[in-house]
């Protein structure tokens, strides 16, 4: 049975300040995403909240970029919305920053993972939620989960996972993408992908040679909606989200969560203008206190049964997971010793603020030849 994996999401509003999601929206959210249930339209759902957004996970067999879906999501956001602004939360509906629903939420706002597949006779999937940073923060974790036989030594060692995988990459700026396939395309891969704020992975693939999984059935997909290209302006980095399946012939649980016990630096936290380490989290940790920050990644797994969903499990809320925490805190403490400096900030070009075009401005007649 072909079931589609749908997770959407958005910040409609944050208490207090940006730092997580009021009860209420998803309350809202749970009777919505329940009536659709009822409905039919949807197999099954969770609601989720991770720092100040809104998470909806959703299942059901109406395929990506389904209207009636991202009807569903969009008419979910902009209820919770409603409370948001009866509450006065802090920005409130920031995220749904066109208002104009027509068949699909791309390019509204909202932040979209949706994977569609034959559900398999075990189909253990995981969601991944992250915070305060940019899609592109998924870049490292994800190739080292389906190109580096370091972390995930099935590449070598699984016969089924031997031939590889392909990683389709975009060019964000220039709205491009390329397919490129390990382990033959690695240092191809590498050299765009390190560029994480242009380059990001959008999907993964089987490679042809896959003898259980058919190539065309992406078996990871990550969200990399650009607000600022949205609005025609930078108004936010869009903390991204990610769909990743496990197991039999694909990456084993443990392979795919296993680059997160390292916090790499990714682009946001405060302001979305500064570098800092991404912490893994459980829910109950996923509020971003510390300089609104540090950014953090929530790790829901399930397995699906006929596209219910069997969880989820809180995977980062784990002691296994305590030493990437604690190191991500060490890491913060250094990075915030640099203050206003680069690499702690962002380059000119990256910072979601900027006074400098003013400051420019004031200084315009004071700049002397050298
Ligand atoms: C970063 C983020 C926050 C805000 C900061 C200032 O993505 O959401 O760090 O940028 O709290 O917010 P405003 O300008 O709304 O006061
Ligand atoms: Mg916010
Ligand atoms: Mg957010």
């Amino acid at each position: 049975m072909k079931i589609t994996l749908s997770l959407i999401k958005a910040d409609v509003g944050g208490y207090p300040g940006h730092s997580s999601v009021h009860p209420s929206l998803k309350e809202k959210a749970e009777e919505m995403l329940g009536k659709a249930k009822k409905e039919g339209i949807l197999i099954d759902y969770r609601v989720a909240g991770v720092g100040d957004d809104l998470q909806l996970i959703m299942t059901h067999k109406k395929g990506v970029d389904n209207e009636e879906i991202h009807k569903l999501a969009w008419d979910t956001f902009k209820a919770a919305t409603e409370i948001a602004k009866s509450l006065k939360l802090y920005g409130a509906g920031q995220d749904l920053l066109k208002d104009a629903f027509s068949g699909n939420v791309r390019g509204l706002g909202p932040g979209i993972a949706e994977l569609e597949f034959e559900e398999r006779k075990g189909e253990p999937v995981i969601a991944f939620m992250m915070d305060k940073t940019e899609p592109g923060a998924f870049n490292l974790p994800i190739y080292k989960i389906f190109g580096d036989p370091f972390n995930t030594p099935g590449l070598i060692i699984d016969p089924t996972m031997h031939d590889g995988f392909v990683f389709e990459v975009w060019d964000i700026m220039e709205h491009k993408r390329v397919f490129l396939k390990t382990p033959e395309e690695l240092y191809d891969l590498l050299a765009l992908i390190g560029a994480k704020s242009r380059y990001v992975i959008k999907r993964v693939y089987p490679s042809e040679k896959h003898p259980k999984i058919p190539h065309e059935e992406a078996v990871a997909v990550i969200s990399t909606e650009k607000l600022y290209q949205i609005a025609g302006e930078y108004v936010g980095k869009d903390d991204p989200v990610a769909l990743v399946r496990a197991q039999s012939g694909l990456p084993a649980l443990g392979e795919v969560l296993e680059p997160f016990a390292f916090p790499h630096l990714v682009s946001g936290w405060m302001r979305g203008s500064h570098n800092g380490p991404i912490m893994p989290v459980g829910l109950k940790d996923a509020k971003m206190t510390r300089f609104d920050g540090p950014p953090r990644v929530v790790a829901l797994g399930f397995q699906l049964s006929d596209g219910k969903l069997v969880g989820p499990v809180d995977l980062f809320d784990d002691p296994a997971f305590d030493g990437a925490r604690r190191q991500a805190v060490e890491i913060a403490d250094y990075m915030r010793r640099h203050g206003p400096f680069e690499p702690h900030r962002l380059p000119l070009e990256e910072m979601e603020y900027t006074t400098l075009p003013k400051i420019m401005e004031k200084l315009k007649g004071r700049f002397e030849k050298i």
